[in-house]
């Protein structure tokens, strides 16, 4: 089977069967979009994920994406984590059709403490979809995830989400986007009241009204067209004390926000903002209807070799993400390989970059929605599964012979950090293999010290210490413990300078350590020492993320 569109009229053009002959390599492009809605837990992700899904025909009915949300009350219970995290395998990629566009939406973890996977989803994205509840505003996982996209301008679309609740106001609502995410925002729509008076939202581009119905199932009503505000139909409407609001306040927006321009969105310099309601499907099909319009296909990316165009006829892609299978007697894993230039093929050789290796994949993946299925190929802004029996780390390139690794996708300091250590001196082989292993499927990252070869931990959440904890003991049989570091986050030194690098790695010795690739990593003890530091040995430069400089392993 092979990812195809059947027409291009609109809401179900895909099918997922090959129905027209085939496409050229440009108009497989040109088709797709691929993207991830992020949010802070809580503001709506999940829903409104399910509501796009509804309208692509991807999914019939509520609740399939929601059973699959790892709950916040699950923190206690890491075991029912892992077990939905298992399940959601099958959500990670959805591929849906709309508009004419082959759509893959690439999940991300809500819970926080699965934060680092979120961070390595968006090095695989073209564009994102930002959530933000309007009572709560922006919040801390909101800035971080936007960090991360600003690091790459990736695109980003910003639904203001449960309108129908007592929330801010709007104006102050945008100015704290642009203020805290460091965002051009331009309203697209405007709300009718909030909360208890929520009426709807006027379009601010096409003159219309859309009206708010509470409403769970129902797909949105159709919107009333008006000459301008002016309108006595807006009066007849809202009724005349909402349309005079709205009538000022639309006035003042205007003045202050001006249209939206298409290039400098796709540059991730401004951001359009749509108002509404993922629970009670309302502003939701506006926002997937100027998805498809604006949104980026697939872009060019980065390599240390320079810069690979989708357009290129020889495949390359890379591991963004492995997923360990719990079942100890079925070590596999899948690798998620994100396409980035060519055609991919089943059962044809490719080259491995870090290892030379030459691998073929017998049975690639696709995502559809709940069902996973064999693909016979895939093209750029595709993301497939690839069985693996060890071969992938995160950041590992695949190509047709060339040798490059994709930049990009690095990691990112983890903000908690634990001594590994060893409760069962007979299984020392099984705990480094072990810690090696989840390591490379990015459960944590792992820092060695000398003297001693001192194993750190870091992790995003505490979550992932008693993941690493059964994980060890029930898949590998090694037993162990983990001790407080005194560390508040790894720092990847580089410096122009060799030997002011050198000295200070050896004044330094007790907090410095190696990450997986051997790279020198200063523990900072506190933010407080960090800038001391920073200050003192200007030719260091200390970041805070890395690019996963996979070294050569079998060269
Ligand atoms: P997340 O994935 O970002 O963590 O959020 P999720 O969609 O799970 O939504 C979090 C809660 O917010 C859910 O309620 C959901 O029903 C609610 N919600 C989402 N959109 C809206 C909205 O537009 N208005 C209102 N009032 N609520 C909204 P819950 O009680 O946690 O879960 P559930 O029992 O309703 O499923």
């Amino acid at each position: 089977m092979g990812l195809a569109f059947g027409s291009t009229n609109g809401q179900q053009a895909w099918e997922g069967e090959l129905l027209l002959p085939a496409m050229s390599l440009k108009e497989e492009i040109a088709k797709r979009r691929t993207f991830a809605v992020i949010s802070h837990p809580d503001a709506g992700k999940t829903t409104l994920t399910e509501k796009l899904l509804l309208y692509g025909g991807a999914i019939q009915t509520a609740g399939a994406v929601k059973s699959n949300k790892i709950r916040k009350g699950a923190t206690s219970d890491f075991m029912e984590i892992e077990r939905q995290r298992g399940i959601s395998v099958s959500t990670s990629v959805m591929t849906f059709g709309y508009g004419g566009k082959l759509i893959n939406l690439l999940d991300t973890p809500g819970h926080k403490d699965f934060a680092e996977d979120t961070y390595r989803t968006l090095t695989a994205v073209d564009s994102v979809v930002l959530v933000i509840d309007c009572v709560k505003g922006v919040e801390e996982q909101t800035e971080k995830l936007m960090g991360v996209c600003r690091m790459r301008n990736t695109p980003v679309i910003v639904f203001i989400n449960k309108m129908d609740l007592e929330g801010q106001d709007p104006y102050s609502l945008l100015d704290e986007l642009e203020d805290k995410l460091d965002l051009n925002v331009r309203p697209m729509t405007w709300p009718i009241g909030v909360g208890a008076t929520f009426k709807g939202v006027y379009d601010l581009h096409r003159s219309s009204l859309r009206l708010f119905a509470p409403s769970k199932t129902k797909v949105e009503r159709d919107a009333i067209t008006v000459s301008d505000l002016k309108d006595p139909l807006v009066d007849d409407t809202l009724g005349m004390d909402p349309a005079n609001t709205l009538r000022e306040e639309v006035d003042l927006v205007q003045g202050v926000y001006g249209a939206l321009d298409h290039e400098e969105y796709l540059r991730g310099e401004v951001a359009p903002v749509f108002f509404g309601s993922a629970v009670n499907n309302f502003g939701v099909k506006e926002v997937l209807d100027t998805f498809v319009q604006i949104a980026p296909p697939p872009r060019p990316r980065p390599t240390d070799a320079g810069e690979v165009r989708p357009e290129d006829p020889e495949m390359s892609g890379f591991v963004f993400k492995i997923h360990a299978n719990l079942d100890p007697n079925h070590r596999d894993r899948l690798a998620f390989l994100r396409i980035c230039s060519g055609r991919f093929e089943r059962n044809r050789f490719y080259h491995h970059v870090r290892t030379g290796k030459q691998i073929k994949f017998s049975n690639p993946t696709a995502f559809l929605a709940a069902a996973k299925s064999v693909v016979d190929e895939a093209w750029p802004g595709d993301v497939i599964g690839l069985f693996d029996t060890g071969n992938f780390k995160i950041g590992d390139t695949l190509t047709e012979g060339r040798d490059f690794q994709f930049r990009g996708i690095p990691s990112f300091s983890p903000e908690l950090f634990r001594e590994l250590v060893n409760m069962d001196p007979m299984k020392a082989k099984q705990l480094d293999k072990g810690i090696r292993q989840l390591t490379e499927e990015g459960v944590a990252q792992l820092f060695t010290q000398q003297p001693g070869n001192k194993k750190i931990v870091g992790t995003v959440g505490e979550l992932q210490f008693e993941v690493i904890r059964y994980r060890l003991e029930h898949e590998y049989g090694a037993r162990c413990e983990f001790r407080q570091v005194n560390a508040y986050k790894a720092c990847w030194l580089t410096s122009d300078d060799e030997q002011a690098l050198e000295e200070f790695c050896r004044i330094k010795q007790r907090q410095i350590a190696e990450d997986k690739d051997g790279n020198p990593v200063f523990m900072a003890p506190s933010s407080y020492m960090l800038e001391l530091e920073e200050r003192e040995n200007p030719s260091i430069v200390f970041h805070t993320t890395s690019e996963f400089k996979t070294a050569v392993v079998d060269p």
